[in-house]
């Protein structure tokens, strides 16, 4: 949610700026703009619109710099608009700044500053804060550095900024609260973004800054403080990423080249850990707290959106096979219900970018209540990940499309080796099953090939259905998180009404909903509700509503029902979301590419929610 680069060095600044906001333009693309610093004289550009708006802006531009910061916006205060873009300019025009996240307190700060003269030009939070951080540099007659400090004490909210001055040619002044920011470490030179994708083409070597540290950033220095004016040790990480893990790869979107690396990834989360031969599941994270696990009264799940539907798959996993209690929270609810949690009680926080606020905000306060906070998340280093006491990495490698897929079924890897893990230590699932299961979960990536290797029949069922007003996602058991996350990638993607519901629940209101006009989604594998589900089919079938079917492949009771089919291979059915997710995942991808819409960046969404 908003992106930030910033640039320090010998290089022209603004191509660098420039790339670096492409790369993290999934972040919000409401408006973007650059601030960039030459001859003790600051030139803003900004634009409302995509980066290649500001692009086009920027032609026959003085863009000339050897310091520069760039912000690609996902709007929280203030209308997306030229005006409200970022970098905002001090009202001296000394100053200049970006910023993600959100100051809780702008109001109150916003007029004892208009009482004091200070006049906007925007209405955002960014503004405010830092004409907040002028103010006390002139009236304490201080450093930038001691003025930001200052500020960041009264400061309520979260925040990532990038501050340049005039008076200071060649310093990004950086602080951090809650919102990303990692430092790459050049020869001479400095990097700075929200995630490392800006800056793995010119080093590996970054520095993740912590909450309350201000970094001072020149080009052949890096300082880091604590708010309390102490050094700190930046940390050098080295970056396990390519390039072309960022990169499109010949696919048109990057949602079509997620959907298709699926296999890779899963194979890249079960390497080294599923061993079926010796009966083995390493997991470092869960083997050192397997007494916490086997323990537990109750584990509780905590995610948003995509990752809270894995988190209900696991909670039929970890019952089933774990036999141990589990409730999935919504991470926003979470936190602010004031939830009962003793010491030692177990949480999984699900989070593909690890940087989500709710997500993060609800573990700090659950970690503080004595919690055991374990994580099951992609982006390596990144807050969640941090924050919690022992993890397991989905390594599906950087997602870029804003809608999930295979950080979905990632994380469904990570949390079905966690289950049966654990169950089998525990004693709660029988050995027999334990080793079929392991069998079935090496086999899945062999088998999302089969399902990705023809794609032609769900680019015809999307393109039938292309202009429904609404649909129906329907499942049982397993497949019912599968129905929530078909339902939710259909209307992120096409913007068409869609609701997923338990199957037989549908009985108890959804039906009133079936007409010839609507189609209904089922995901109806071979498991031990299809009896069942074939039932519910056939309730559809007698209101003339239109069936899709996700089938397994040899089942010919519900393709005979179904209008329409989409096969996947046979599975367990605690394995089975694992391939019934993928036709869904480019149902919703067609449907949208179908109907002209820019599947990758859809309206009013962003990847990484980092405000709550
Ligand atoms: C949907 C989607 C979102 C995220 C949600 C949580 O396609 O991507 O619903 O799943 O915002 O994000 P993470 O997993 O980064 O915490």
């Amino acid at each position: 949610m908003c992106g930030i680069v910033g640039y320090t060095g010998p290089r022209a600044a603004y191509p660098i700026v420039l790339k670096g906001l492409k790369r993290l333009e999934y972040r919000g693309y409401d408006s973007s703009g650059v601030a960039l610093l030459h001859n003790h004289h600051i030139n803003v550009y900004k634009k409302k619109g995509k980066v290649a708006e500001l692009e086009e802006a920027t032609i026959g531009q003085d863009v000339q710099a050897h310091i520069g910061i760039g912000h690609t916006r996902w709007a929280t205060h203030g209308e997306p608009s030229d005006r409200n873009a970022h970098p905002h300019q001090s009202q001296s025009g000394e100053l200049a700044m970006i910023h993600n996240g959100i100051i809780e307190n702008y109001t109150q700060i916003k007029k004892e500053l208009e009482s004091k003269g200070y006049h906007f030009k925007s209405d955002t939070d960014t503004e405010v804060l830092l004409n907040f951080i002028e103010d006390i540099k002139i009236n304490n007659n201080c450093t930038l550095e001691e003025a930001l400090r200052i500020a960041l004490k009264r400061v309520v909210g979260a925040y990532c900024i990038l501050l340049i001055s005039k008076d200071e040619p060649d310093t990004i002044i950086a602080a951090r609260k809650g919102s990303p920011l990692v430092i790459g470490i050049g020869k001479g030179e400095h990097f700075l973004a929200s995630d490392a994708s800006p800056i793995i083409e010119y080093t590996k070597e970054v520095v993740y800054v912590n909450d309350y540290e201000i970094a001072i950033v020149k080009p052949d220095e890096l300082i880091l403080k604590n708010l309390g004016n102490e050094k700190q040790t930046p940390f050098i990480t080295k970056l396990d990423m390519e390039l072309a893990a960022i990169e499109k790869g010949g696919y048109d979107h990057f949602m079509l080249k997620e959907i298709h690396e699926q296999p890779n990834t899963i194979h890249d989360c079960l390497r080294g850990r599923l061993l079926p031969q010796s009966l083995q599941i390493m997991m470092g994270g869960i083997e050192n707290n397997m007494d916490a696990f086997i323990n537990a009264n109750r584990i509780m799940i905590v995610a948003c959106g995509t990752s809270w539907h894995a988190g209900l798959v696991a909670e039929y996993l970890i019952e089933e096979f774990c036999r141990i209690p589990v409730e999935v929270e919504y991470a926003s609810e979470f936190r602010y219900r004031n939830p009962v949690i003793h010491k030692g009680d177990v949480i999984i926080a699900i989070s593909q970018s690890g940087e989500t606020a709710d997500t993060l905000v609800a573990l700090e306060s659950a970690k503080e209540k004595g919690a055991f906070i374990f994580g099951v998340v992609n982006a390596v280093g990144s807050s969640i990940a941090r924050l919690s006491h022992a993890g397991a990495y989905t390594h599906s490698g950087p997602e870029i499309g804003v809608a999930s897929t295979k950080a979905f079924t990632g994380q469904l890897a990570v949390l079905m080796m966690m289950a049966l893990k654990i169950g089998y230590a525990k004693g709660t699932l029988p050995k027999d099953r334990y080793v079929q299961l392991m069998h079935d979960l090496e086999s899945i990536p062999e088998k999302i090939k089969e399902i990705l290797a023809d794609t032609s029949n769900i680019e015809r069922i999307a393109e039938k259905y292309k202009d429904a007003a609404d649909f129906l996602f329907l499942g049982r058991g397993y497949n019912f998180p599968v129905a929530l996350e078909g339902a939710l990638k259909l209307k992120e993607i096409s913007y068409i009404h869609a609701e997923g519901y338990p199957a037989a629940e549908m009985k108890h209101g959804p039906i009133a909903l079936v007409d010839e006009n609507l189609p209904v989604v089922f995901v109806a594998t071979k498991d031990s509700y299809y009896e069942k589900i074939v039932s519910n089919v056939q309730e559809i079938k007698a209101r003339k509503g239109k069936v899709i079917a996700v089938a397994t492949v040899g089942d010919e009771v519900i393709p005979g029902m179904a209008d329409d089919v989409m096969f996947v291979p046979d599975a367990d059915e605690a394995i089975a979301p694992l391939l019934s997710v993928v036709p869904l995942q480019l149902l919703s991808y067609y449907v949208g590419l179908y109907k002209g819409l820019d599947v990758d960046k859809p309206r009013n969404l962003a990847k990484s929610v980092t405000v709550e």
